[in-house]
């Protein structure tokens, strides 16, 4: 590892160690809060070590037409701000990143918004915003020589990690809580050859049961406590800056589960402005599903200063997490850019999911959570008619086709769940019809769904 450029901080109590000091489950010896990868040499403005902000956008321009397959990589692009491995040769890359950037025009005009984009992180390898943290995570533990690797999940993480160690030829452990993620995303685990255990806990009590392994077993922790996740992670944002011609968005909205991402990408956009990238950073606010909801609790009852695990339920399985992780780094990166913390009930998730299909997009009902918290800004009058308003999609609408066939049955919700949305969700609903096998049977359904 490359303890020459980085160094990890501890997030609570500042300590400093180098990358090869750190314990098996990435928590603090003397506090047990979790590290951040911090780059020493930056802070000096003279230093060699400091990335040169115009010769890097060139830089990072001009891979777009390499031939090399690291720079084919939307993460790997910009290695110069993610210097944690001794060789670059020891990537394990899927080609991830590089996601578009769409524009949602009908949705921007429902909300009588100028413009509006979607950020679509399920545009990845496995379908999710994981394959951007975990290329450079993984790639850590394959330079550290680890044969094992691990982590507990929701589908998504554990679907991106074993898809990543089979690329480098590396054991997977998946604990998943049994029952509770969506079939698409187990698909891909046994797929992928990861040794899957389905536990009969939640997302919580999988992350207890693997914290106790790791620090008896020498496998490598993949969860988002492991500080090199975020710094891929963090990649999408330097995207969406090169995207808007390094203007950055007034609003980032992103979904909140165990609150790594929006760590990661609050984590990019300031180390963009230290090194004179760009010049501010977007007020970036986190929308958590009202049945996980520790955050937004926890802002409400001490403006995030601290938190109260709860029992999470939710249909939206990738953030049905009661006791997020990183939940000081995000309090943290709302507080510091002015941001907001935001809850939707379910009938809000499921409206606003199918409003992003019916746009041509769709994701997954977590990412549809950022749509939602857009239309209580927007109600709230906190987000401005030409404000730019970036929503991270971080799924693929096919992990959970589960979830979406339900919403057009009409058997979803229940009747109190969706009390309040019947016609919004009457007006969305496009069930599959049966129709006889005669050309005149189908013109007359084409018929009667015009009208
Ligand atoms: N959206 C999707 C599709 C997710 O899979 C997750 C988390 C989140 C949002 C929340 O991101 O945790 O960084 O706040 N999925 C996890 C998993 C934890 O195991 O796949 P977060």
């Amino acid at each position: 590892m490359n303890d020459n450029l980085h160094q990890l901080r501890c997030f609570g109590c500042g300590a400093r160690i180098s990358g090869s000091e750190v314990k098996p489950d990435f928590r603090c010896v003397d506090c047990g809060d979790l590290f951040e990868v911090e780059y020493p040499g930056w802070a000096q403005r003279k230093s060699l070590d400091r990335p040169n902000a115009g010769a890097l956008k060139w830089l990072w321009r001009e891979r777009r037409c390499s031939s090399e397959a690291l720079d084919h990589s939307g993460v790997w692009r910009f290695r110069e701000l993610l210097p944690i491995l001794d060789s670059f040769g020891n990537a394990v890359s899927l080609r991830e990143g590089n996601t578009p950037l769409y524009a949602l025009p009908r949705s921007a005009k429902a909300l009588g918004m100028d413009q509006l984009f979607a950020k679509h992180q399920g545009m990845n390898p496995t379908g999710s915003f994981k394959d951007t943290g975990m290329t450079a995570a993984l790639s850590v533990a394959r330079e550290r020589g680890f044969q094992w690797v691990a982590c507990a999940s929701t589908g998504n993480t554990s679907a991106a990690m074993a898809a990543y160690a089979a690329r480098a030829g590396l054991r997977s452990l998946v604990l998943i809580p049994e029952g509770k993620i969506a079939w698409g995303k187990l698909s891909q685990a046994m797929d992928y050859g990861a040794v899957t255990c389905q536990l009969k806990t939640d997302f919580d009590g999988c992350v207890r049961v693997l914290t106790e392994i790791v620090r008896e077993a020498p496998i490598y922790l993949l969860n988002s406590v492991n500080p090199y996740r975020l710094e891929g992670q963090k990649t999408p944002a330097i995207e969406i800056a090169e995207a808007l011609d390094w203007n950055v968005p007034d609003h980032l909205i992103v979904p909140g589960g165990n609150l790594a991402n929006s760590s990661a990408l609050g984590k990019g956009f300031q180390e963009m402005r230290e090194l004179g990238l760009v010049a501010r950073i977007p007020r970036i606010t986190v929308v958590q599903a009202e049945g996980a909801n520790p955050l937004v609790r926890s802002f409400r009852e001490s403006r995030g200063a601290e938190m109260q695990p709860v029992e999470a339920h939710t249909r939206a399985t990738a953030i049905r997490i009661g006791n997020p992780a990183s939940w000081r780094k995000a309090a943290r990166v709302v507080q510091s850019t002015d941001g907001w913390v935001l809850e939707a009930t379910e009938a809000e998730i499921a409206v606003a999911k199918a409003e992003l299909g019916a746009e041509g997009l769709g994701c997954e009902p977590a990412s549809a959570v950022t749509l939602a918290g857009l239309k209580k800004l927007r109600a709230a009058g906190t987000v401005g008619d030409s404000e730019t308003v970036v929503l991270v999609l971080t799924g693929h609408t096919l992990k959970d086709a589960d979830y979406t066939i339900d919403f057009h049955r009409g058997t979803l919700l229940r009747a109190e769940e969706s009390a309040g949305y019947e016609r919004e969700i009457a007006a969305l609903r496009r069930e599959a019809r049966n129709v006889d096998a005669t050309p005149g049977a189908v013109l007359a359904a084409m018929k009667e769904a015009a009208s």
